[in-house]
This record gives C-alpha cells, sequence and structure tokens, in this order.
C-alpha cells in the first residue's frame, strides 16, 4: 500500500461537484491511487444518509471530513455559496493544510492534491508541502472559460454592463465571437458593481489557477474542442476526461450497481410511474440542487407544463420555493390539480441518472447544471433550459445555440413561453432534436470508451500521477 500514489481530493460541498469528484475518485482508486476524499461533516452525512454504503466497496478509498463552519440549519443554497466559500477559507482551510502537511509517517505521503478551483488556500497548501496541485472546476468548460476572460471583460469594459441592452454582443470571450451576448454570461456578471463578493471570489480563482500543474474538466473533446484549445493557452496540461458517470461505467463494472450520490432520499416509485406512460411521452422536470424559485415562478412553471398537455415528471426539491411551495396560501387552482392527476407526477427528489435514461423520457426540462446536462447528452434526451446561476447561462446558450440540442428559455418564466417551448422539443421539432441528441450522444460515448479521447486522457492522468509518485520518491531517497 505505500508504494502507491496517495492523492488528495478536496471537492466544493455541494451536490453537483461532489457528485463528479466521486466518480473521478472512484476511477483513480480503480487504477490503484490511493484516495482520500475530504468531504464537510455536513455533505458527508447526508451521503452516508442516502446511499447504500457502497463508499466502502474500494479499498484505495478512505474519506475524511471537515466543518464548513456554517451553522447546522443553514439551508446551503445557492444564495448561500458565497457565505459557505467565505466560511470554509476561515475554519476548513486550515484544516485541510494540517491534514496534508501532518501525514502521518504510518501513511503514504501525499503525492498530488485535486482541488475545486474555487480553493485557492489549495495552491499555497501544494507549495507547502512541494506536490503538484490540479484543479478539477465541475462546472462545464464553457462556462468556466467565461470566468476566465473576466479580467479581459473587465478591462475592456464589458462587465460591468454600460446599460439594459442584454442582447449586446460579447467581444472579449475569445473563441465565444459571435455566440454570446451579455445575457449568457455566468449570473455573477450582472452586478452592478465590481465590489461583488462572487466576482471578487472568480478574480481570485483566476489568478490561482495558472499555479495548478493540470486542469481536470468534466466533459468530452468532440464536445468543447474550440473552448479546450483556448484554455490552454492559460494551462496546457488539460485532463478532458467526461461524461464521468459514463465514463465509470465503462471502466467499472460494478459501478452500475452504485447508487448515485445523492444528498437526499431519492423517490422511486417515479419509476413505476414512468413504466406505465408511452415511449418519450413525459418531460421530465429539475432545476437541481441549488435553484430556488419564487412562488410565482413556481406557479407559473405549473401552468406551463399542464396547459402544454405533455406528460411530467417533476421534481419539487425541497426548500426550492422561496417561501416554501406547500404553503401556497392558497388550495391548488382546480385546473392545475386536474392536470396533474392525470398527466403529471411529482417527487422531491429522483433517480436522476435512471429516469433520464428511461425511454418514456422525451425530454430535459433543466436549469441547466454541469452534471444535469452532461447526463441529459449522454442519454439523447432533448433539454428545455432555464438557467438560474453561476455557469448555467452559458450552459444554456451552448446547448441552443452551439450543440442545437434543445431550446433557451432563459430570464423568460412563463406559462405561455413554457408551453411554447414543451411543444416545440415534444411536437413540432422533436425529430430534429432527437436526431442531433442522438449523435451528440454517440459521441460522448465513443469518448469514453477505449481508444476515445476521454479514456486516453484518463490514462494519462493516472499515469502523470504514478510517475509523480515514482520521483517523489526517488527524491526522498537522493535526499
Ligand atoms: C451546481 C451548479 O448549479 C451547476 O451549475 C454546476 O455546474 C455544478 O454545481 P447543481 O445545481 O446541483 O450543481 O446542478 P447539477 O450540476 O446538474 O447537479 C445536480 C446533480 O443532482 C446531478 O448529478 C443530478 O443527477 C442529481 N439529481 C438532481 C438527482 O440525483 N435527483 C434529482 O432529483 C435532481
Amino acid at each position: 500500500m505505500h508504494n502507491l500514489p496517495h492523492v488528495f481530493i478536496f471537492p466544493l460541498p455541494l451536490q453537483g461537484p461532489v457528485n463528479c469528484m466521486l466518480k473521478l475518485a472512484h476511477l483513480l482508486a480503480h487504477h490503484d491511487i490511493r484516495i482520500t476524499f475530504l468531504n464537510t461533516h455536513h455533505i458527508h452525512q447526508r451521503l452516508l444518509a442516502h446511499n447504500n454504503n457502497h463508499f466502502n466497496n474500494y479499498a484505495n478509498l478512505r474519506f475524511q471530513t471537515v466543518p464548513d463552519g456554517l451553522p447546522e440549519d443553514n439551508p446551503r443554497t445557492g444564495d448561500q455559496i458565497p457565505n459557505l466559500l467565505e466560511s470554509m477559507e476561515i475554519v476548513s482551510a486550515p484544516i485541510f493544510r494540517e491534514m496534508v502537511t501532518a501525514v502521518p509517517e504510518s501513511e503514504t505521503p501525499v503525492t498530488c492534491i485535486i482541488a475545486d478551483g474555487i480553493f485557492t488556500f489549495a495552491a499555497g497548501v501544494a507549495a507547502e508541502i512541494g506536490v503538484p496541485l490540479l484543479y478539477f472546476d465541475t462546472v462545464s468548460p464553457c462556462g468556466f472559460w467565461t470566468y476566465l476572460c473576466l479580467p479581459k471583460l473587465i478591462e475592456a469594459g464589458e462587465v460591468p454592463f454600460k446599460d439594459d441592452n442584454m442582447d449586446e454582443m460579447i467581444i472579449n470571450a475569445p473563441g465565444m465571437e459571435g455566440i454570446m451576448r451579455r445575457r449568457d454570461l455566468p449570473s455573477f456578471c450582472r452586478a452592478k458593481d465590481l465590489d461583488d463578493p462572487l466576482i471578487k471570489l472568480v478574480l481570485k480563482e483566476d489568478d490561482h489557477i495558472p499555479l495548478a500543474q493540470g486542469l481536470i474538466f468534466n466533459t468530452f473533446q468532440q464536445l468543447e474542442a474550440p473552448i479546450l484549445s483556448q484554455m490552454r493557452n492559460i494551462c496546457p496540461n488539460i485532463y478532458a476526461v467526461g461524461p464521468l458517470h459514463t465514463h465509470l461505467k465503462t471502466r467499472v463494472l460494478e459501478a452500475e450497481t452504485t447508487t448515485s450520490n445523492s444528498i437526499w432520499k431519492e423517490d422511486m416509485t417515479c419509476i413505476s410511474w414512468l413504466d406505465s406512460q408511452p415511449l418519450r411521452s413525459v418531460v421530465y422536470v429539475s432545476i437541481g440542487s441549488l435553484a430556488i424559485i419564487s412562488k410565482e415562478e413556481f406557479l407559473e412553471l405549473w401552468h406551463g407544463l399542464v396547459n402544454s398537455g405533455s406528460r411530467f415528471l417533476w421534481v419539487q426539491r425541497q426548500g426550492s420555493v422561496i417561501g416554501g411551495a406547500n404553503n401556497m396560501g392558497f388550495e391548488t387552482p382546480l385546473q392545475l390539480a386536474q392536470g396533474t392527476k392525470e398527466r403529471g407526477c411529482i417527487v422531491s427528489w429522483a433517480p436522476q441518472q435512471v429516469v433520464l435514461a428511461h425511454p418514456s423520457v422525451g425530454a430535459f426540462f433543466t436549469h441547466s447544471g454541469w452534471n444535469s446536462s452532461l447526463e441529459s447528452i449522454v442519454e439523447g434526451k432533448p433539454m428545455i433550459c432555464w438557467p438560474y446561476g453561476v455557469d448555467q447561462q452559458v450552459n444554456s446558450r451552448y446547448v441552443g445555440e452551439v450543440w442545437k440540442l434543445g431550446v433557451d428559455m432563459k430570464d423568460m418564466c412563463d406559462r405561455v413561453v413554457i408551453e411554447k417551448m414543451v411543444k416545440e422539443v415534444m411536437e413540432s421539432r422533436k425529430d430534429e432534436f432527437l436526431e442531433r441528441a442522438d449523435h451528440v450522444a454517440k459521441l460522448a460515448k465513443a469518448s469514453v470508451s477505449q481508444g476515445g479521447s476521454s479514456f486516453q486522457d484518463l490514462d494519462r492522468l493516472v499515469d502523470d500521477i504514478k510517475s509523480m509518485r515514482i520521483r517523489a520518491r526517488a527524491a526522498s531517497q537522493l535526499s
């Protein structure tokens, strides 16, 4: 065991980032690399509570936890991310440093640190112990590229926005010419001034990204080649190893049996409901683990789904409606109750990868979180994109304008638009989108198959980590 490389993986403690970092950890452990996966107490307790402890199945994968410094009752929703990050900098970072710098003699010394790019403190810790750092930003590369372009956008006066014309084209994002409007930039670019906490966090992250020996992304070359080549101008060593959830299934057969890494309890009754629906007749609706919407938006979405006449499976995540969905303060309108009874199924959290793979699902009404987007792409399901924040604005633009995998409902939320877009994807343009989605799904699966670009990048990542270990052992023998 002592000769195996030892990698410390530290994800941003949110459902999306933890989901894909765990899949990477599982893949690396499968290739004889020892992993210490650092969760926060909060997230780890929820993972253990809602997953049959399949985490114990891997000899090379162990978990450690740190406090995130927030009160236990903090909802940790999207609006809380600045507080979470500030608290982790103060509370979690020193403990992380202690863990990595004081690995007991009996343990394998740390070979390499893989951390979320927002954890700028990881660069100092890696330098202190003299090990390589690989940043893994679990957002989309197209989204992350706009983060890296932020200094240029500010310098050119494109951010903050000079006026309220949200359709003004963006000039200073190389490789995105003719694609990005102001409204398609990450939500933090809509800030009124540069004192915005998220703007400051992203600029600080931009300063630290070049300190990494490599960047890992959950994407595949054929999907984002133009963006990845731009990224190589900042960091030449890029590992595009996604879609990680599919990559894991390709390489680790028993992964088929592992449950997803949900931090909520999955309501499996929706699968038997799907089993009784016609082929491709259901719109699956979910806004991920962080997005929160108003009661007005909630009702517009409900009316739009019912008026579309389509069947729908809707995830109403607990805490996702400001003020609470269940105490709407009025009886559910009869038309909504009737339409939902006839054609709908509502759960609080679904086994999303199973749902998206189900033949009865014809499209995905999504907030365009990157894990959700990739999961939809792999299953060949067209998307109706209603982005909430961070990279989702960029993802929804690429789905609608570049990849042609669906429609972008950005900045619109009324029952007429929702009805129209559901009918467009499920009826009038159904064949066009299904054909396109099937083509891209095939590219995704090919990339994680033997000889595919993501397969090769993961092999290179494993080899690079193992050579780090060999170099470290040689250096220690010389000293
Ligand atoms: C966050 C950001 O919002 C997202 O934009 C960023 O790219 C990653 O971090 P989140 O909002 O949770 O992620 O969205 P997403 O990335 O889609 O991750 C959600 C995960 O939860 C997916 O893997 C999805 O399969 C899972 N999920 C969602 C369920 O298992 N069940 C559900 O009912 C809903």
